[in-house]
């Protein structure tokens, strides 16, 4: 049986990609590597857990010993590295831990995978998922394609873009067989509501304000995560050792924009008159070095493996808004405790002060 480690399967897009893999190919098995973090909830995967071909190791990817055992208990010949510190506001507000999991742990990660595989890396593949966010931001028109020059502007994307270095290091210097694929901003189920989109419907839902930074004028391409999913399902068996592959949605909005489709959406699934919640809209002190504008071309994925998003923004947002309230179980089980205390300290007096 062919043995694949995702790393960072109990966060958000891991879970999608987790499932994804599990139901496609019952004959491989996948085992989930992750650390729980905050961000980890090993509830987004209660449909897939019991299945044969799935395997669960509870580790954190910095610890090089822990990583070899890894390896060599499962034979593994492919790894799918998503586990990463992955909000940029965390990452000013603590930039160690993002150098540490995000540079550090991928480079754990890559070591054992290059002493795992040094007799022979033929049939084997370390798959590093990234994001367009080592790009910079768009200020002036464009898109982002997979030759732009990196230029990443907050502790997140520097660490993103260091992770990213190292994994061309080794294709390099050791001839590891690498893919790398940089995605834009994703949005569906299970989505930690520390972002943007799952934490607008729950403060709609609660009558909260909604802290828009700046103006909302910043711009983002987004993708409904189960096509990214299913672009680094493409990617993986079908991509080009050594190549980069740049995932997005062509689908930009202004943030402001935006947030107005998912209050009017989430005001008519909560049977409330149309712009009952606009009032909740709060501009607050902007996010510091806050990116203007993401916009990714994908035409090279598109063309080179036929991949293309399958849902239109319209269904996906409102696919979405519907996942979280009809999952309030979830919401609240995510919410509570520690994440209490998230929200006071990053929006206390942003909100009130
Ligand atoms: P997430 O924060 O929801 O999940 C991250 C997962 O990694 C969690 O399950 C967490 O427990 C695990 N993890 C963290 N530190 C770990 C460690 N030291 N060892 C083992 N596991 C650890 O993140 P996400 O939004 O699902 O993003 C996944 C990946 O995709 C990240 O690498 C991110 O940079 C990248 N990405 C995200 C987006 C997006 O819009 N969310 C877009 C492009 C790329
Ligand atoms: O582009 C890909 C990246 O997208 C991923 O690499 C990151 O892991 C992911 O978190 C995401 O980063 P963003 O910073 O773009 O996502 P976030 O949801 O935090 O913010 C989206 C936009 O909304 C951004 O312009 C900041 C703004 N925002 C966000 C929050 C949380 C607000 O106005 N208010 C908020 O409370």
């Amino acid at each position: 049986m062919e043995n694949i480690l995702i790393t960072g399967g109990a966060g958000f897009i891991g879970s999608h990609l987790v499932r994804l893999m599990v139901n496609k190919y019952p004959e491989k098995r996948i085992i989930n590597l992750d650390k729980l973090t905050y961000a980890g909830n090993l509830s987004n995967l209660e449909d897939v857990a019991h299945k044969p071909n799935y395997r669960f190791e509870k580790a954190d990817i910095c610890d090089y010993e822990h990583m070899q055992q890894i390896f060599a208990a499962h034979r593994i010949s492919g790894v799918i590295h998503l586990a990463a510190e992955s909000h940029v506001d965390r990452s000013i507000a603590d930039p160690f831990i993002f150098a540490k999991t995000n540079v550090l742990g991928t480079l754990a990660l890559l070591q054992a995978a290059k002493e795992a595989w040094k007799a022979d890396m033929q049939d084997k593949l370390f798959y590093h998922v990234s994001t367009d966010e080592v790009y910079g931001s768009l200020e002036h028109g464009g898109f982002f394609t997979e030759t732009t020059p990196y230029d990443p502007q907050s502790p997140y994307s520097a660490s993103k873009a260091s992770s990213d270095h190292f994994v061309r290091a080794f294709h390099n210097t050791y001839k590891l067989p690498v893919i790398i694929s940089n995605c834009s901003n994703n949005y569906g189920p299970y989505q930690f509501p520390e972002k943007l989109i799952p934490l607008f419907i729950n403060n709609i839902r609660h009558n909260k304000p909604l802290p828009v930074y700046g103006k909302g004028d910043n711009v983002r391409d987004w993708l409904f995560v189960e096509d990214h999913a299913r672009a680094i399902d493409l990617i993986f068996h079908k991509g080009k050792t050594g190549d980069t592959y740049n995932i997005g949605g062509f689908n930009e909005w202004k943030n402001i924009d935006l947030i107005k489709v998912m209050i009017k959406v989430a005001d008519r699934l909560l049977g409330r008159p149309e712009g009952a919640s606009d009032d909740l809209i709060t501009y607050v002190a902007d996010r510091a070095g806050h990116d203007l504008r993401y916009a990714i071309d994908s035409t090279k994925l598109h063309e080179e493996l036929g991949w293309l998003p399958s849902l239109q923004f319209e269904e996906g947002i409102e696919k979405t808004i519907r996942w979280y309230l009809d999952n309030q179980t979830w919401m609240d089980n995510v919410t509570s405790g520690d994440y209490q205390k998230y929200y006071q300290q990053m929006y206390g007096t942003r909100i009130t002060g």
